[in-house]
């Protein structure tokens, strides 16, 4: 175990992670321009936390080979602090990044630290407030081998599932990589859900109707901690009323969508619920469309059904997310183990399920992407549900961006009917970009006169 960490960055990640290595037996040295802030933090640690508002004697105070952790905003910011640091820490030091840092600027971050004979970890963080504080899921990225003491560190403050939620990954920049994914996947299972709550909103159920049907989704095997909060959320009254009545149909994002979307286009993957949930969140924004409000639907349909679909949806979208790990993997010569994504996902993070035990079975199998046979299996069987429920959607003018892209992604997957030949066709004729046919593994151009 790590006797002492010095910890930058003191917003409710950072004190909370603090608090959870504090428990765990860490003495914390924490640096903050704000010496109020510093105590008024400090009284919420029964155990050493010893504050420091000046960078230079933060640094010194700490014992060699020093372990600092930041947890400060992304970006230009992380990279400030670290330009500070590397003045200060000298040789052997380790930095630690903990913020939502995107995966190219840890991989930059990383190798300035190494030129500097620092020691740089990117570490991504999962499960919000209460994750940080009871049990993160960590997603480490380092270039070289994790110090002991501060493995066990790691494993002792990570959520536990079948194992400690750790995963320890190959590069500088891989384990934001892989924090960035898992935001790709919490935004299309987020849309996924909130679908589900519109569909049953236009079916005319109550909110506590709504809330019954979530919390039924564990019998269903198709449970998982974004459905739980979901059943909770639409629980909650203030007085007579539905709290979630009285929320903006807006919704805000830090980035972390966008940013797995810009990083599939870069890796040529293709993840179509992740987009669509992004380009939702985007929409709800447009204030300057005049919205009608839809009516409520005379429409019969079972919750199973329902429930099915919103699986189906679940599922495609996790597959998405991984697919882009594994191209990642592959592009980097990283070898990551999608097993070990998926161990790592099991508690603390915000996609946690157990759609994700469903999964690491198959993979365990499996080691190439599309040998996924039980897994398309299961999604073609649940295809005819969320078919149904797109019919009634369509009908009725309900938009279901993640339900429908989830759709359209696995026909196109699964379908010989693939209309791309005539796209290749169209190439070749306005600009001569040649086809191959069926029977043949040629480069050719037609004659199209
Ligand atoms: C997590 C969450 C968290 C996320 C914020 C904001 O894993 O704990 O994914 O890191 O970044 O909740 O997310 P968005 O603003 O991108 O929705």
């Amino acid at each position: 175990m790590l006797k002492e960490i010095g910890l930058i960055g003191l917003g409710v990640m950072g004190k909370n992670i603090a608090l959870n290595l504090s428990d765990n037996g860490v003495i914390i040295k924490a640096f903050n321009n704000s010496e109020k802030k510093l105590n008024d933090i400090k009284k919420e640690f029964k155990n050493d936390f010893i504050p420091f508002d000046n960078l230079e004697q933060f640094v010194e105070n700490l014992e060699n080979p020093k372990t600092i952790l930041l947890m400060v905003p992304s970006g230009q910011a992380t990279k400030e602090v670290i330009e500070k640091l590397v003045s200060l820490l000298g040789e052997d030091g380790t930095i630690i990044d903990g913020g939502n840092s995107f995966y190219l600027d840890s991989i930059e971050n990383g190798e300035y630290l190494k030129k500097n004979s620092i020691n740089f970890i990117g570490m991504g963080v999962s499960g919000g407030e209460d994750g940080a504080r009871n049990g993160p899921a960590l997603m480490v990225g380092s270039e070289a081998s994790i110090e002991t003491s501060l493995f066990n560190t790691l494993k002792n403050i990570a959520a536990k599932a079948e194992v400690e939620c750790l995963g320890i990954y190959q590069g500088p920049g891989t384990g934001h990589f892989i924090k960035m994914v898992h935001n790709g996947i919490e935004y299309a299972e987020m849309q996924s859900i909130a679908e589900m709550y519109l569909i049953l909103k236009k079916l005319n159920k109550t909110n506590k109707e709504i809330s019954n049907f979530f919390a039924s989704q564990s019998e269903n095997n198709n449970s998982s901690y974004l459905i739980e909060i979901t059943s909770k959320i639409l629980q909650k009254k203030d007085g007579d009323e539905f709290v979630i009545d009285q929320i903006k149909p807006i919704a805000q994002n830090k980035g972390t969508g966008r940013l797995t979307i810009q990083t599939s286009l870069d890796l040529d993957v293709s993840i179509p619920s992740i987009s669509a949930a992004y380009d939702a969140r985007l929409q709800s924004n447009n204030q300057y469309i005049t919205k009608t409000s839809m009516e409520s639907i005379d429409e019969n349909i079972s919750d199973k059904n329902l429930s099915d679909a919103l699986y189906f949806s679940r599922v495609c979208s996790m597959i998405q997310g991984l697919e882009l790990i594994t191209k990642f993997s592959e592009s980097e010569n990283h070898e990551i183990s999608i097993v070990e994504v998926l161990e790592n996902w099991r508690g603390g993070c915000i996609i946690r399920s157990d759609l994700l035990l469903d999964l690491k079975k198959e993979f365990s199998e499996n080691n190439s992407f599309y040998s996924l046979d039980n897994i398309f299996n299961n999604l073609q069987q649940n295809r005819a549900a969320i078919s149904k429920v797109l019919q009634i959607t369509t009908k009725n003018n309900i938009p279901t961006p993640v339900l429908s892209a989830s759709f359209n992604w696995f026909n196109n997957l699964t379908s010989v009917d693939n209309p791309s030949n005539l796209i290749q066709a169209q190439r070749d004729f306005f600009g001569r970009h040649k086809v191959q046919k069926v029977d043949s593994s040629a480069d050719i151009n037609i004659d199209w006169d």
